[in-house]
């Protein structure tokens, strides 16, 4: 990890907020808060991006380039997660803790759906500290939605710290692990996945996504070559790939069933209102603590 606060989550933060730039019917998710958490710079970034001349000048879905297919991804990630979110509450979950959960602003827009559930967010020390920074100043946010609780997953062992936090062990609880895993060692995410089986028990849901090798055509293994590099020159280098096919397998280790495995195609077809175009190499799964 860098020494400040994560990039990458400011990136795809900037991906949800360039979302709000499309017409209502046409959006994927609709976060408000995305856009508060951006640094000037990303700010003009954002007005760039979703101003109407640069939509007149590159056509249809190319007017989102060059996020381009990436933040479609993001943007249904995000959403699935949102969805299953809801899924969650109206089974019977009775907490959140959200792993490194970047500029997430969940706690505050499913605030009537959580009730009074409590939500904890878990994250790198200087990203979350700056995350406060800012919710500090934000006057119609209620301060106490979330829980924080700063870790190095890499380093330190998070589950001691949130049951001092008020964490309940044996409750059944959501876990969120969005845009995460693909920045640890695979010891480090075998690791967390039999705390979260330890933390929640069974009954609980681990919501998470993994980045795998590129399929197809060779454009796809070259982008990503250039994405990998460039994580890694921002100090935040991609390190674990899980095989699609290899998910059941792993996730069946550590203690869950998986329910679900949903890749770019999936997406599409479910959020992508038959035309956008949502091609990652990474993948989500919806599982449960058996
Ligand atoms: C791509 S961002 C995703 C943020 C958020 N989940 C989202 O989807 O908007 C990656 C997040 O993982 C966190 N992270 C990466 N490595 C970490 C580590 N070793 N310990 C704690 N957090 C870490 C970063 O601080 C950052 O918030």
């Amino acid at each position: 990890m860098p020494r400040g606060p994560s990039l990458t989550a400011e990136w795809v933060c900037l991906l949800r907020a360039l979302e709000r730039s499309r017409p209502e019917p046409q959006r994927i998710l609709d976060d408000p808060l995305a856009v508060r958490f951006l640094r000037p710079s990303l700010r003009l970034v954002l007005r760039g991006l979703a101003a109407p001349t640069t939509r007149r000048l590159l056509p249809g879905e190319l007017g989102y380039l060059p996020t381009g297919l990436f933040a479609d991804f993001v943007a249904a990630r995000h959403r699935y997660i949102d969805d299953a979110l809801v899924a969650a509450v109206g089974s019977g979950i009775r907490q959140v803790v959200l792993l490194g959960a970047g500029y997430d602003t969940r706690a505050w827009r499913f605030a009537a759906i959580l009730g009074d559930r409590p939500v904890w967010e878990l994250d790198f020390p200087p990203t979350q500290a700056r995350k406060r920074r800012i919710l500090a100043q934000q006057r119609d946010l209620r301060q106490d939605r979330v829980r924080f609780v700063p870790v190095d997953f890499a380093n330190e062992d998070f589950a001691e710290r949130l049951v001092a936090a008020g964490f309940e062990r044996g409750h059944r609880t959501l876990f969120i692990w969005e845009g995460v895993s693909m920045y640890l060692d695979e010891g480090t995410v075998a690791h967390t996945l039999r705390v979260l089986h330890a933390l929640g028990g069974p009954g609980s849901v681990a919501v998470a996504d993994y980045w795998h090798a590129p399929l197809g055509h060779p454009a796809w293994v070259t982008a990503q070559r250039f994405g990998a590099r460039l994580f890694g020159a921002i100090g935040e280098p991609l390190r674990f790939q899980l095989d699609r096919v290899r998910a059941e397998a792993f996730l069946a280790r550590h203690g869950f069933h998986l329910d679900e495995r949903v890749g770019s195609k999936s997406l599409a077809a479910r959020y992508g209102q038959g035309r956008r175009l949502l091609y990652a190499p990474l993948f989500l799964t919806h599982a449960t603590a058996v």
